[in-house]
Formats: C-alpha cells, structure tokens, sequence
C-alpha cells in the first residue's frame, strides 16, 4: 500500500469491519489495525507500559523529539514545553486567531473563487497563531516557510511503515536525497530561533539550556529537531482541523445558518468541532509496538507487533449513535468529552495526549466564530457524509486536492 493512502484505508475498514481489530502484514511486519474500544483500552491505558510509541521511522528522518520518544527520552523533553502549553494565555489565543483569520480572509475569497481551498493558506494561518502566542514572533519576520515543512512531513510519512518495499533502490536513493535536502531546508529556517531576538522567548530559552546540558551525552537534544515536530503538531493539525469544518459547513447550508446565530459561548460550536474531529480526526493514528505478548479481542499479540489505533474506526464504531456515518450534534453534546465524540477521543488518549488540547479548542472555536460571523462558506461539489472522499496521509490527514469550497465575504446584520 502507498502510505500516502492509509486513510483512505482507514475509513474503508471502518466502512466494512466497524469495530473489529485486525491483523495485516505490511512489509512482513505484523501490524494490527486496533478499533476496537477494549483493544484500545489496552494499549494506551491498561496495558500502557507494554505499548510505547512505535515513531522509529520519525526518529530516523527527523530526529528525536517529544513525538518520537519513550520513557525518560520523552519525559525530559515533555517538562521543557508542556508547562508553556497548559499556562497558554487564552485572551492573546482569542486574539491572535482573530487577528490572523481577518488579515488572511481576504486570500481565502481569492483562491476559493477559482479553486479548491489550499492547506498552503490554512497551515499559514495557524502557524501565525502558534507562533504569536507562544514566541511573541511575527511569522513573516522569521522567514519561515510552512510549506517547507509540510514537504518534510509528506516525505517522512512514507517511512512510516519501514520498509515501503515498493520503491526500487534508485527511487529510494532518490526519496532519500530529497528528505535529506528538505530537512536541511527546515533546519535552516528554524535556525532564525538561535538569532537574540528569539533566544531570549522563554520557551527557546528553555530549549537552549537543554541543548547546552545535554551535549556530548547519549540522548543530545537539537533545537531545530524539537521545533519541527511541535511546530507541525502544534499548526499542521489545527490547519486540517480547520480545513474539514468549512468542509461541513459548505455541506450542511442549514447547521451554517444556525451556528451564525451563536455567540462565542455556545456550546453549539464545540459540539460542531467535536463532529468535525470526529468524523475527520487530524491525527487518524495513534502507533504503538508491543514490547511482550497481549491478547486482543481478535488474537494473540506477540512481542514487535505493531498497533495502529484508528481514531476513525474508533470514532465511528456506531455503539453509542443510531448513525455514526452523519453530523450530529445532539449525540456530540450527550457524548461531550467521552468515547465517539471527537473531543473525548482525538487528541489521543492516555499519557501521550495531545500536549495543546485546550489552546487547540480556544483557538478552533475563535476562528469558527470568525469564519461565522464573515462568510458564507459554500460548497462546489456535492460531498454527502456516507461517500467516501480521496484523503492524503501524511504523517496527518488532509484532503487531496483541497476543500471543494468558495468563501463570500458577507456583512451580517449584528
Ligand atoms: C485540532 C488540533 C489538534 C489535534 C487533532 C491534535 C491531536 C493530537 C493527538 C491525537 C496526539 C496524540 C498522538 C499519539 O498518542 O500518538 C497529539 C499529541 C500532541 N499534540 Fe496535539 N493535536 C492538535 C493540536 C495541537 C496543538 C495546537 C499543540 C501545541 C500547542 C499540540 C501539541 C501536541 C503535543 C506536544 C503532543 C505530544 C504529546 C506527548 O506525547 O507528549 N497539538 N495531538
């Protein structure tokens, strides 16, 4: 399988084996295929010890990071970032997502009016909003380019399922060269942060002191290679995020109109978030690999099996809903925060949740409510829920080819 089409893969076994976990073999590994709930349960509650993060592949093309890594590796780089992540500052989050989504409005209704809506736009956008709030920093001023990064991430995903077999040796060599010049390009740019004017933002600061502490020891932290995954877990995932509401606000014209008539509080808006990561999880995985033998609802699991938990055959197992195939609200606000409600399952689950939970859901609702009360977002191509849409993966899910959507500016009566 090209593992630029796991999601697609994703919802067609959600499709056809809901709720079932499953073994494949992918490249002779054994890699169970987990939606079932005790299943998942299992690995990253239950059982958590025998499942660390299975990221080898991550850890080789970019480097180790809080992503990659397991036990004190991963402990020592959560202490350095996860206290700037829980005391984020939510009025300056309600402010610079305010802020970004106007100054880039006027981009949105030009691109959208002659094609589908690009996650080039969107990822800027969010990563203007990460990095006001949590480095004070202007994206522009720094040089940094999103797409860089994107390009990196596509890249390194097709590692994801070592190895992808199907490249001959002078396309592999070819992939490699192109990874390695990618990542040298994103390291480069992500170089601007040892410049004064960054060095002195708490959390590089931090940053530094821990490169500076670990060098010339096993486990040398690098900067840039932390920036890169936080950076993408902290803009790439909101970008998508973004992405798939205005997908189903193009598709439910009448949900649209009645979640103009909210204001910010509603909880009407978090439930449509909630839906919407529900049926179109960012992060649709969640990998894991066995260190000694369990059981699985479907069969024995031995050591170096691979897990790959699918938030959405998990989000769509339809025990507590009549229909999970449809966005519905009422069953998002009975489920709040619980399993089959986007909110409750994907941002992970477990010890490795989602560090930005809480500054992801400030700033989706702030740029919904934005989007709201600015434009009419609508559809151009009929996409009901039960069709299945072409997605990429690349290390997160995105559409294939952009949103079928065109943003008009619109002044509402207040
Ligand atoms: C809608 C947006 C987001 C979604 C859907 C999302 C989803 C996730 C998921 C599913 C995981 C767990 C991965 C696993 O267990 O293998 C995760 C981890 C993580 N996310 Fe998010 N995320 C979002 C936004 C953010 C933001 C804005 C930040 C930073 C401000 C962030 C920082 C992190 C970090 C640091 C981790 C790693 C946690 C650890 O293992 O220590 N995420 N995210």
């Amino acid at each position: 399988m090209d593992p630029s089409n796991l999601c697609n893969e994703l919802y067609h076994i959600a499709r056809t084996h809901p709720g079932q976990s499953f073994l494949h073999h992918f490249s002779d590994r054994r890699v169970w295929i987990v939606q079932n709930p005790s299943d998942t349960h299992q690995i990253l509650k239950a059982n958590a010890a025998n499942w660390p993060k299975h990221m080898a592949w991550m850890r080789q093309t970019l480097g180790p990071s809080r992503m990659s890594e397991n036990q004190d590796a991963w402990l020592f780089r959560r202490q350095l970032t996860q206290n700037h992540f829980n005391h984020y500052d939510a009025s300056k989050t309600v402010r610079a997502s305010r802020q970004a989504f106007s100054e880039e409005l006027p981009h949105f209704i030009a691109q959208t009016a002659a094609s589908p809506l690009s996650d080039h736009l969107l990822r800027n956008m969010t990563l203007r909003i990460f990095l006001d709030v949590f480095l004070d920093t202007n994206l522009h001023e720094t040089g940094i380019d999103p797409e860089h990064l994107f390009h990196l991430l596509e890249l390194s995903a097709q590692y994801a399922f070592v190895p992808s077999g199907g490249l001959t040796s002078d396309e592999r060599r070819h992939h490699v060269s192109q990874l390695n010049a990618a990542k040298a390009r994103v390291m480069q740019d992500l170089g601007v942060f040892r410049r004064p004017e960054y060095a002195s933002k708490p959390v590089i600061q931090d940053m530094l002191a821990a490169e500076t502490s670990t060098r010339g020891g096993p486990d040398p932290f690098v900067l840039e290679q932390e920036l890169i995954t936080l950076l993408a877990a902290g803009s790439e995932t909101s970008a998508s995020t973004f992405g798939w509401m205005c997908h189903l606000l193009a598709q439910h014209p009448d949900l649209q109109k009645t979640l103009r008539n909210c204001d910010y509080t509603s909880h009407l808006l978090d439930d449509f978030l909630s839906e919407t990561m529900r049926l179109f999880p960012a992060n649709p995985i969640l990998s894991r690999h066995a260190v000694s033998n369990d059981v699985f609802s479907t069969g024995k699991v031995q050591p170096g099996d691979v897990a790959l938990v699918s938030l959405v055959g998990l989000q769509m197992q339809g025990v507590s809903r009549d229909n999970p195939w449809q966005l519905d609200l009422t069953a998002s606000r009975k489920l709040h925060n619980r399993a089959e409600s986007g909110l409750g399952t994907a941002f992970g689950i477990g010890e490795r949740v989602c560090g930005g939970r809480l500054f992801a859901i400030t700033e989706m609702r702030t740029l919904l409510h934005e989007l709201l009360q600015t434009t009419v977002v609508q559809r151009t191509a009929n996409e009901p829920l039960h069709l299945s849409l072409d997605m990429q993966w690349c290390s997160l899910m995105v559409r294939r080819g952009g949103h079928r959507v065109r943003f008009q500016s619109q002044a509402f009566p207040t």
